[in-house]
């Protein structure tokens, strides 16, 4: 099968969305994300064969929020193997992403881990092994990308670290169920720098590739994970990637894919390539409004998902 001309599909999408631009609300719940303009729109392919299409502010960096878990669950896969299941579960909540209704009836062991309940714990889990959890993870995404120059915006940590009286609850709230190894307010501090990572459109795109080439890196040749793995890391974000709206959102792009509240979409289309999709404007489940249409037209107009 012949690939798609992606470099035309993209300057189309990019012009037929231009009056999209600015859609849905800009993330406040983080003052400092707030300072980001709604109207950014930025989107990047990059294919397993290496090559990269990039359109608008595929360059500009912007705060990956909850596509750090992706990144997060995969390190403590690594670590773990099967074992990770026995405290964080593969179910998508049918919930919000901060919600904790489900924590009570479900003594402390989170859905998935893509929801915050479930991330917190994975993050107690780097936070175990590693001296700084967030400084591994920056390692890892600086390994998978070959960007030394990525890191974790200080600002926007703080940011969060102030306003993480949600996060906090659960993280002591699953403490109280025995979920929890390290200090809960120590897995806080970790999980707020690792969800203020900065990177741009082609940096996740190259990052997230190795799920969509059997688990090894074409940056630099790294097995990630083995191709099993690959599998069931790409299922739960198909199932789990973009929370409460995980089935409308397979139903209209039809990718496995993680997004964050920054406006962030990464998406894998195994044995072809990572996309990544950046506006800053949510919808109320808290995806990128105008990066999940882009989605859209992107399998509808290459004809290419996963099914
Ligand atoms: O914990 C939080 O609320 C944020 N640091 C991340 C949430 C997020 O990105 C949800 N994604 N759509």
């Amino acid at each position: 099968m012949t690939s798609p001309d992606y470099a035309s599909i993209l300057d189309e999408i990019y012009r037929d969305l231009r009056p999209h631009f600015g859609r849905g609300r800009v993330a406040d719940y983080i003052p400092e994300l707030a300072n980001v303009r709604a109207e950014h729109f930025g989107m990047a392919i990059v294919t397993v064969d290496g090559h990269v299409y990039r359109s608008g502010d595929a360059d500009l960096r912007f705060s990956i929020q909850s596509i750090s878990k992706l990144f997060a669950c995969t390190l403590a896969f690594q670590l773990l193997g099967d074992s990770l299941w026995d405290r964080v579960g593969r179910e998508p909540s049918g919930n919000a992403f901060n919600s904790l209704v489900q924590l009570e009836f479900e003594a402390g062991k989170p859905r998935n881990p893509f929801i915050n309940a479930g991330a917190l714990v994975v993050t107690d889990v780097l936070c175990r092994r590693f001296v700084r959890a967030e400084t591994a993870l920056v390692e890892f995404v600086r390994r998978l990308t070959g960007e030394p120059s990525i890191d974790y915006d200080l600002r926007v940590a703080e940011s969060e670290l102030a306003h993480a009286e949600r996060n906090r609850a659960m993280a002591h709230f699953m403490a109280s169920f025995g979920n929890m190894d390290m200090p809960a307010d120590a897995v806080i501090d970790a999980y707020c720098r690792q969800c203020a990572i900065s990177m741009n459109c082609v940096e996740l795109a190259r990052a997230a590739l190795f799920l969509a080439n059997g688990g090894v890196s074409p940056a630099n040749g790294e097995q990630v994970v083995d191709a099993s793995s690959a599998k069931r890391l790409s299922a739960l974000m198909l199932t789990c990637g973009t929370y409460d709206a995980a089935g409308d959102f397979v139903y209209r792009v039809g990718l496995p894919a993680k997004s964050g509240v920054g406006g962030g979409i990464v998406a894998v289309l195994p044995g072809e390539f990572a996309v990544c999709v950046w506006s800053p404007g949510l919808d109320p489940t808290g995806n990128s409004q105008v990066g999940q249409m882009a989605l859209e037209w992107l399998t509808t107009r290459t004809g290419r998902s996963i099914f």
